[in-house]
């Protein structure tokens, strides 16, 4: 049956029944399904809200080398939070030079492995600063801090603020600065993230403070360091996940910044560069996850829908009470009951959805679980030793598999 189109995330349900299980029979289940042509319009929907901002996308949030690719044709950038991001970007199409390396809590083989490659690094621990000073002189450096406004969608996504590990306090900055001075770094941008998952006016309001603040002290360190760079705001707009609800105006948002920062740099010619870094934004809305119901249990006051998918295979929903759209691929004329769906993981925490109303699939169908394009295979696990899923993208008409699900050796040497 077609569906609307109208919510980018719905694009599954446009396929019919005989696509999924042609799929399913081709690759096994459960699988990842990336609609190329959906992460397409996410990039035109950002570079349109944010215009005149330049782009980083925020790799952790999937790190398919077919997507990095498919980000690098958008003419988008990286963020990456380690070394392997930082080089597995590099090889996918990403010059050095539009990679931003945002370290916490970094090793020194780690500053070794960014230095060598020439990707600026963002720090934000005077130690990793005056060690990266060490390793190596006379590189760019960006700083990042903590203005401490800090929001999100669930306490563990909030990376700002006095519980937050991320991020220079304001206070330590001139000392950070003497640092930069005294290992001959080049102080080329500051930086903040304040968390994920953004989607309220409340989330804006504060989102939008926490820009202003880094403005300000962009402007202050304009005295001794001259124009930066860049400023990066970071990422954090997040996206709508139940299939009625309106994502976050991202235009409005777009609007916002691009006033603050105009009303601080009036001259063209005489501004920093304005970077952000979304990962959900960018890619939630294109992936799927297609898993087969595998065992019906009915119990005293619930019915129990066994699925091949499970926390090891999308662990938002046990990790953050995530809410994510599921819809069966065929819908069965069986009258609507609330469903517990759950994984074959043995912890009791392996639910993807609890009371899900739906007409009862029976055991062999397929069920598309939707918007888990962000978060989803990138914390995927091998967690009671089973495999991590297959990973497809999807063109048009035609579609390629881009990581074949892993094997007996790779999961248990
Ligand atoms: N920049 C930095 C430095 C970040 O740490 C993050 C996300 C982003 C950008 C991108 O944020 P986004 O636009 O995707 O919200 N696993 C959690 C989300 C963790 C986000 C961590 N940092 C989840 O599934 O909700």
């Amino acid at each position: 049956m077609a569906h609307s189109t109208d919510k980018p995330g719905q694009w599954p349900r446009a396929r019919s029944a005989r696509y999924w299980e042609s799929l399913a029979a081709s690759v096994g289940t459960p699988f990842y399904a990336y609609d190329r042509r959906v992460l397409a319009q996410q990039a035109r929907v950002l570079r349109e809200a944010f215009f005149g901002t330049e782009l980083r996308y925020a790799m952790k949030a999937n790190a398919n080398p077919a997507l990095l690719r498919a980000v690098a044709d958008e003419k988008i950038g990286i963020d990456a939070v380690s070394a392997w991001e930082a080089r597995l970007a590099h090889a996918n199409g990403h010059r050095r030079s539009r990679i931003l390396y945002t370290g916490n809590f970094p090793s020194d083989d780690e500053l070794r492995a960014i230095a060598s490659r020439g990707i600026v690094a963002n720090l934000d621990a005077l130690s990793a600063i005056d060690r990266y000073g060490k390793i190596a002189k006379g590189s760019k450096i960006a700083i990042r801090v903590d203005l401490e406004r800090g929001a999100g969608h669930h306490p563990h996504v909030v990376t700002a603020g006095v519980d937050s590990k991320f991020g220079l306090a304001r206070e330590d900055l001139p000392a950070a600065l003497e640092i930069v001075r005294k290992r001959g770094l080049r102080l080329v941008g500051l930086h903040q993230h304040i968390g994920s998952g953004l989607c309220t006016d409340a989330h804006r309001e504060v989102w939008l403070e926490a820009a202003d603040a880094l403005f300000d002290l962009a402007i202050s360190t304009e005295k001794s360091h001259g124009i930066l760079d860049f400023i990066d705001v970071g990422g954090g707009f997040g996206v709508a996940y139940p299939d009625d609800a309106h994502d976050p105006d991202l235009a409005q948002w777009g609007r916002s910044l691009s006033e603050a920062f105009v009303r601080r740099w009036p001259s063209k010619d005489r501004r920093p560069r304005l970077l952000i870094e979304p990962g959900r934004s960018l890619v939630a809305a294109c992936g799927a996850l297609i898993t087969r119901v595998t065992t019906i249990k009915p119990a005293r006051d619930r019915v129990w829908v066994g699925v091949d998918a499970g926390m090891h295979t999308l662990v938002r929903p046990a990790m953050y009470g995530s809410y994510h759209p599921i819809w069966p691929v065929r819908e069965r004329k069986s009258k609507p009951t609330e469903c517990w769906i759950v994984g074959p993981i043995c912890e009791s925490g392996d639910v993807l959805a609890e009371r899900r109303g739906m007409p009862l699939p029976r055991e062999g169908d397929l069920l598309v679980i939707g918007m888990v394009g962000a978060y989803g295979y990138a914390m995927a696990s091998t967690y009671n030793l089973r495999p991590k899923p297959a990973e497809l993208l999807i063109d048009g008409d035609r579609w390629e598999q881009v990581t074949r699900a892993s094997r007996y050796a790779e999961v248990c040497g």
